[in-house]
């Protein structure tokens, strides 16, 4: 785990209120898991650090990827080539792939796409082959392909259904998910509250892990802002997670933020 400050390479908007920005961190490059993320100093006026995924890295850069929904993504989303940007990191414990899964199903609602891009680069560079369900409300908030890597078998849907198929994600997933050896998630709490409660439907017996979003206020296992309540007892989501086996966590009963 490093303190490091970061010089930003770049910063552009690739969706409405959606930054990609690269930031220079050898130290967090060389580490970075798919599914951990960084705290970051988001400005004198933010107190607390903000958590981010590791969006993509590069063999000295990582890259985060910022929805503005408030003042320290506000605050991110302005920075500029030459600024440097405070970070905490690698934090969380990532996702975990089986040695024998070859097939990987990814589900990104929204701003879900986030660890997931990550991990969609690296477990095709080790050989798995990658089917990623992205959702979206409408075209215009869609994550761009030109992002991904060109072997991620791509399938989109729409809330409005102004591109891909119209509906959630999840509706998607019975098409796939014999052809899966493991499923990956991030999301909304409704999209895992569907799995969860609709699992043999949507799911049948497929291990599935998500990510999970909380606010923290440490991000390192010292303040117990993110506790949750699992299966197996009170679990930290910074430290414990933030990923989870779907199964551990009674998403029905679970209420966040
Ligand atoms: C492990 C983890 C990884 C994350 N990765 C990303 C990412 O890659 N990209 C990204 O854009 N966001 C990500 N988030 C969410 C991000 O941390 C919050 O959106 C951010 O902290 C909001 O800060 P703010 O100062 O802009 O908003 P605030 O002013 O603090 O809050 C504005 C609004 O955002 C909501 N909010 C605040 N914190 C969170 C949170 N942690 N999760 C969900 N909603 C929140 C509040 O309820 C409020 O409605 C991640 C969260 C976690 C826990
Ligand atoms: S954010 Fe402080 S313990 Fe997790």
């Amino acid at each position: 785990m490093k303190q490091v400050v970061a010089p930003v390479i770049s910063n552009s908007e690739v969706m409405p209120g959606v930054y990609l920005i690269w930031l220079e961190s050898p130290q967090i490059a060389s580490v970075a898991q798919p599914g951990q993320f960084v705290m970051v100093r988001c400005g004198e006026d933010t107190l607390l650090r903000r958590p981010l995924s590791i969006h993509q890295r590069d063999s000295d850069k990582i890259a985060l990827l910022v929805n503005v929904v408030g003042k320290g993504t506000h605050w991110l989303s302005q920075c500029k080539g030459g600024n440097n940007v405070e970070i905490f990191g690698t934090l969380g414990n990532g996702f975990t792939i089986h040695p024998t899964s070859r097939n990987l199903l990814l589900v990104a609602g929204g701003i879900g796409i986030a660890p997931l891009g990550f991990m969609a680069r690296e477990v095709l560079n080790q050989g798995c082959s990658v089917t990623l369900l992205l959702g979206a409300s409408t075209a215009t908030q869609l994550y761009p392909r030109h992002l991904l890597p060109p072997k991620t078998e791509l399938i989109i849907t729409t809330e409005d259904g102004t591109i891909g198929k119209k509906g959630m994600i999840t509706n998607l997933l019975p098409d796939f998910v014999d052809w899966a050896d493991q499923v990956f998630a991030c999301g909304p709490l409704g999209m895992y509250k569907d799995m969860y409660t609709q699992r043999e439907k949507l799911l049948k017996t497929k291990p599935t892990q998500v990510s999970l979003e909380v606010r923290m206020g440490c991000g390192r296992g010292v303040c117990y802002g993110c506790t949750v309540k699992t299966k197996t007892g009170l679990k930290q989501v910074c430290k414990d997670g933030p990923v989870f086996d779907l199964d551990d966590i009674p998403w029905d009963k679970l209420e966040l933020l």
